[in-house]
């Protein structure tokens, strides 16, 4: 990361919008669902996040690239969290926690009750991050990811 990505107090300078149906925010998303997940969803299927009524998505554009970013399914009254992914380059500076208090405001806009969400149960970064979050376990689903097979944790907050 170059220094001119850094503001006065050596904060990393991040832009958190809205993800749209366009190259650069859905190849930037493709590329880090390749990076981050042993199973990515593809550049098709995040196209659903753009697809208003449907999903949501948020990225952080820094340097010019895109950074991160999280996705949502919006189901009658409840947000479903997909995926949150931060280049390991741009870790822990605050781009997963920004993206998901976007995806949290933008279900409170939509009057959800509550955003849902299932994480491995080895991740304990995503795990401490949804926590910080409001997130709380609620349940377990047995083996429910694959390569490698994992349980996976239930989280939820409520927004009522
Ligand atoms: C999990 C992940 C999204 C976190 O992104 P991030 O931008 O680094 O997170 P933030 O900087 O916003 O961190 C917010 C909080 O999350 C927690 N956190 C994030 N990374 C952590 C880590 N490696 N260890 C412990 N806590 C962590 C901390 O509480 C942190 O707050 P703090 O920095 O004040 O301590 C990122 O590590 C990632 O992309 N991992 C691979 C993909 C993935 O597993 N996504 C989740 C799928 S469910």
């Amino acid at each position: 990361m170059t220094d001119s990505a850094k503001n006065a107090t050596g904060k990393v300078k991040f832009r958190s919008v809205q993800m749209r149906n366009t190259d650069a925010h859905l190849d930037g998303a493709a590329e880090l669902e390749r990076l981050c997940f042993s199973s990515p969803w593809s550049r098709e299927s995040l196209k659903l996040l753009t697809n208003d009524g449907i999903g949501v998505g948020f990225v952080c554009e820094c340097e010019g690239k895109i950074a991160a970013y999280g996705g949502m399914l919006i189901a009658v009254d409840e947000g479903q969290i997909t995926n949150v992914a931060v280049h390991p380059d741009y870790r822990r500076r605050g781009m997963a926690g920004a993206i998901l208090n976007s995806l949290m405001r933008y279900a409170k806009s939509c009057h959800a009750d509550s955003v849902t969400l299932e994480v491995r149960a080895s991740n304990a970064a995503a795990i401490a991050l949804y926590k910080k979050a409001g997130f709380v376990e609620v349940g377990r689903r047995r083996a429910f990811y694959t390569k490698p097979v994992e349980d996976a944790i239930i989280m939820t907050v409520k927004l009522k």
